[in-house]
């Protein structure tokens, strides 16, 4: 069993996940009673329609979602209770005036990436040279000296690596968990996602934490002078160059968005500088008012941070290929597909990762490049299939919380927004962004054409260097 579900994992795929809870799936799936009841002669087709009504989100419903995460964010920057944290990032967005040689880490969901850029000015961004390092998971689950000595140590074999000399430079730290700031260059992480768990970081200021490292590391010449969200980053880099740019959106491993708000709507905000905009990180990944399935709370119960980040559980790179997984298992459980002796394939919670769904959605039989050649045309197309509605949801999810924010800002749709969106989930999956524009046009009819979604690659990295720009101009 080991070793196919190693051969499955190493197609394309470096992470296994949470390796929590192991074969207890199946016994919790019994107890849920969703193993029973089915008769095998054309159960699979009433199987895969019920999977299809409870994977569903149509048009109306998604306008309901729409008032009520309307509601969360107006709760959100009231400083009330609401599953979206509406958190002010202290900046604005760039004019694309700002010019000077910047640095920037980025810390994303599996690797981290140490950039150099020169913003020339006039929109223009040029790339000076550019590490990038993968994050064990002994590191994503060690102790927080051993975290940020890491990206000390990254930051040193960037210099190396691109001879570039040590002196001192004005850095932005791209730090993609949900963080309370209380200026642009500080802030404490409220809780780790995406299956990280550094010791001794909840709770503290990660400025402060990687500052530390770099004085440790004979580094403190390197001046950390913003600290922000990755999507924050990714409004910068799109905004830099482009005025019309007011939101910026991750679909990757985790999936979150921010805008920019007016400053007398964010209640909570009890500032007295002179902006009259600043970007809110919205951590729309925590939006708990969707509907969910049976597989969703099956997801649930055996996750790493129970109760939170619903929306992104939906909707992210790291769960849908876990979701997935969890239907084929109820299937082989019902006797419905696939041969027994593999199974084990699919045994281990996230064996089967996003990418994978991805590759076999672009036609890449990866269960052939497994060893596991006996699947039927059957199961095939009842993968596919699986596949095909665990992402349409996701993309018609994210749909739905992209036109919120539009509408939010622009009740009538009257201007044009261009979204800056990055991450791997829209960039690489088949058809993503296809079905978000589709769904765009179900809600919003034709004014969804105000609606431009503009990939913007490694935005996040761009982005905090142009913020560290923004905030040493201040200071001259
Ligand atoms: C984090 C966000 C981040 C998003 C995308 C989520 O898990 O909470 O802060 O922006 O992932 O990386």
């Amino acid at each position: 069993m080991g070793s196919r579900v190693c051969v499955l994992q190493n197609i394309g795929c470096s992470k296994s996940g949470p390796s929590l809870f192991e074969n207890s799936l199946i016994g919790f799936l019994i107890g849920l009673n969703i193993t029973k009841g089915w008769d095998m002669a054309d159960s699979t087709e009433r199987f895969l329609k019920d999977i299809k009504d409870i994977f569903s989100l149509t048009a109306e419903n998604a306008r309901g979602v729409m008032v009520r995460f309307h509601r969360e964010m107006e709760l959100g920057l009231s400083g009330e209770k609401s599953s979206l944290k509406m958190l002010p990032s202290f900046v604005h967005r760039p004019k694309g005036t700002e010019k000077g040689t910047f640095l920037a880490i980025d810390l994303g969901g599996t690797n981290i990436r140490v950039l150099a850029i020169r913003l020339l000015g006039d929109g223009v961004i040029e790339p000076v040279a550019l590490s990038r390092f993968t994050i064990s998971d002994e590191v994503m689950t060690g102790t927080g000296d051993m975290f940020f000595d890491f990206i000390a140590g990254c930051i040193e074999v960037f210099f190396r690596e691109n001879n570039i000399t040590k002196q001192p430079f004005n850095l932005g730290f791209t730090f993609s968990f949900p963080v309370v700031q209380s200026s642009v260059n500080s802030g404490l992480l409220i809780s780790w996602t995406k299956g990280f768990s550094v010791s001794g970081v909840e709770g503290k200021d990660v400025v402060a934490l990687l500052n530390d490292a770099l004085i440790r590391n004979r580094m403190g010449f390197i001046h950390i002078s913003a600290l922000i969200n990755d999507t924050v980053g990714t409004i910068a880099a799109g905004s830099y160059s482009n005025p019309l740019c007011d939101m910026g959106v991750i679909l990757g491993t985790g999936t979150n968005a921010c805008y920019p708000e007016k400053i007398d709507k964010i209640g909570k905000y009890s500032g007295s500088d002179a902006l009259d905009e600043m970007i809110i990180n919205i951590e729309w990944g925590g939006f708990d008012k969707l509907e969910r399935n049976r597989y969703d709370e099956a997801l649930e119960v055996n996750s790493q941070n129970p109760g939170e980040q619903r929306l992104e559980k939906m909707v992210s790179g790291m769960y849908l290929g876990e979701i997935a997984r969890l239907i084929i298992i109820d299937m082989i459980e019902k006797g419905l597909i696939i041969s027994r002796e593999i199974k084990s394939l699919f045994m281990l919670p996230y064996s089967l990762t996003t990418k994978h769904l991805s590759l076999f959605a672009s036609g890449i039989d990866i269960f052939k490049a497994a060893g596991v050649d006996n699947l039927s045309d059957k199961d095939i197309r009842c993968i596919r299939e699986i596949a095909n509605l665990v992402s349409t949801r996701s993309a018609r999810i994210a749909a739905t919380a992209i036109a919120s924010v539009v509408t939010w800002m622009d009740h009538g749709l009257q201007y044009s927004h261009h979204i800056a969106i990055d991450g791997s989930l829209f960039e690489k999956y088949p058809g993503y962004k296809d079905i978000m524009e589709s769904m765009f046009h179900e809600i919003l009819g034709d004014p969804s054409e105000k609606i431009r979604l503009v990939p913007t690659h490694d935005g996040s990295g761009t982005g905090a260097a142009i913020i560290a720009a923004l905030e040493s101009l201040k200071k001259r």
